[in-house]
C-alpha cells in the first residue's frame, strides 16, 4: 500500500503581531486530527506566525477528507485566535465555507505519494516571511549542483540526475526539464524568482523526489492578505541525496524576499523550531527542518535538523547579512521592485503629486 505524506499549513493567528503561533492553537490542531480516523499519523508543529499539520494517510494527494480535516482544524484553532484576540485571527482562511479542496482557500499545500522504502528518510522543510521561490536555489543545488550534493559525482543512482517540474506562478502554466542535460535553460527560468518556482523534482525513473507548496496568497486573493511562507518535503538517501546534502545549501545563506510587509528582501536565516520567532523587522525570513524516518507511515519523532551547531556560522553569516540589508532603509535593493511590493502608497503618492510633475 501506498503511503501519502501531506504538509498543510496556514497562519490562523500568532502572537505578539506576526511573530508565533501560540501552543494553545497547535494543541487544538492536534486534538482535531487525533478525533480523526482517517490518519495514520500526524505532527504538529510551526514555524513562526505559521501552524502546520505534518500528515501520513493511504488516502493519496488532494483527498477531499484530509484537506477538510485540516481546513475544520484550522476553522477552530482560528476561533480560539479569535476569542483570545491572537493577531490575524483566522487570516489564512480566505473562503467562508469548505468546498472540496484547500487549494486556493488560502493554506499552502505540499502532499506526495510514495512507495516507502524499507527505510524511508523524509525532510519536511517549513518558511516564515517569504515565498515559494525561496525553495528555487536550495533545491537547485540539492538535486543539480555537485559542489554541494556530492552525490551527483560519486553516487551511480544518483549519477543520471533528476527531473524538474517549473511552474510559472502568473501564467499558471508548467513545464519540465532534464539535469544535468538542460541545466542552463533551467536556471534562465529560476533565476526570475518573481515568476518561476520549483515545484516537484522527480528521479528520472519517475519516483518523486521533492514537491514545494507554491500557492500564492496575494494571486489567490487578488490584494495582500499575507506571505505565502512556502513548506516543502524531500526524500533522502539510498538514490535520493543524503540528508546531509539536502541540508548544505542552507548552510550558505542567501536572499529572499518576504521580509518586513511582504515588501522586503532578506537573508533566509536556518534555525531550530524554537527559534523561528521573527522578530527583527518582522523577520530575518526563517527556514526550520523537521526530520522523519516513516516506516509503515508512521512519523515516529522527528529530529530538529536546521538547529543544529554546524549551522550556528549560517546564523551568523545570515544576521551579519541582515544588518547590511537593513543599511538601505526604504531603498533598493533591500526593498523589493515595483510590482512586488506587498504593501505600498506608490498610487496614492503619484496621485497627491498629479499636475506637479514637468516635462524635463
Ligand atoms: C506577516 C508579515 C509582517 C506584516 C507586518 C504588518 O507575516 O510579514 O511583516 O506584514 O507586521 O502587519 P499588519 O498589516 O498586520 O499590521
Ligand atoms: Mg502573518
Ligand atoms: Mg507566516
Amino acid at each position: 500500500m501506498k503511503t501519502t505524506i501531506s504538509v498543510i499549513k496556514a497562519d490562523v493567528g500568532s502572537l505578539p503581531g506576526h511573530v508565533a503561533a501560540p501552543s494553545v492553537l497547535l494543541k487544538s490542531c492536534e486534538e482535531t486530527l487525533r478525533n480523526s480516523d482517517i490518519l495514520t499519523d500526524f505532527y504538529v508543529t510551526r514555524c513562526g506566525d505559521d501552524t502546520e499539520l505534518i500528515m501520513t494517510h493511504d488516502l493519496g494527494v488532494d483527498n477531499e477528507d484530509v484537506h477538510k480535516l485540516a481546513w475544520d482544524a484550522f476553522t477552530i484553532a482560528a476561533e480560539i485566535a479569535k476569542k483570545e484576540g491572537f493577531y490575524g485571527a483566522g487570516q489564512d482562511l480566505l473562503a467562508d465555507a469548505f468546498s472540496g479542496n484547500v487549494r486556493g482557500m488560502g493554506p499552502g499545500i505540499a502532499e506526495m505519494e510514495i512507495e516507502e522504502r524499507p527505510a524511508e528518510p523524509i525532510i519536511v522543510f517549513m518558511c516564515d516571511k517569504t515565498a515559494p521561490s525561496a525553495f528555487s536555489l536550495p533545491l537547485f543545488e540539492v538535486f543539480a549542483n555537485p559542489f554541494s550534493t556530492a552525490g551527483l559525482v560519486l553516487d551511480p543512482k544518483l549519477h543520471d540526475g533528476f527531473r524538474f517540474e517549473i511552474h510559472d506562478i502568473k501564467a499558471h502554466k508548467k513545464v519540465f526539464f532534464d539535469c544535468p542535460e538542460e541545466m542552463y535553460d533551467l536556471l534562465a527560468l529560476l533565476g526570475i524568482t518573481s515568476r518561476y518556482a520549483i515545484k516537484r523534482i522527480y528521479k528520472k525513473s519517475g519516483e518523486i523526489a521533492s514537491v514545494v507548496c507554491t500557492e500564492k496568497l496575494s494571486e489567490i486573493a487578488g490584494e495582500y492578505v499575507g506571505k505565502d511562507d512556502p513548506v516543502a518535503i524531500v526524500r533522502a538517501q539510498s538514490g535520493y541525496p543524503a540528508v546531509g546534502e539536502v541540508l548544505e545549501p542552507f548552510a550558505r545563506p542567501f536572499y529572499v524576499s518576504g521580509w518586513m510587509r511582504g515588501s522586503h528582501v532578506g537573508p533566509l536565516l536556518p534555525c531550530s523550531v524554537d527559534e523561528a520567532n521573527p522578530s527583527r523587522f518582522d523577520g530575518p525570513p526563517r527556514i526550520v527542518a523537521l526530520g522523519f524516518q516513516v516506516k509503515n507511515r508512521k512519523l515516529g519523532k522527528p529530529r530538529d535538523l536546521l538547529g543544529d551547531v554546524s549551522f550556528d556560522n549560517a546564523r551568523k553569516v545570515a544576521l551579519d547579512m541582515a544588518d547590511h540589508m537593513r543599511r538601505h532603509g526604504p531603498f533598493m535593493p533591500h526593498l523589493l521592485p515595483e510590482d512586488e511590493l506587498e504593501y505600498t502608497t506608490i498610487t496614492k503618492v503619484q496621485k497627491k503629486l498629479e499636475g506637479r510633475f514637468e516635462d524635463i
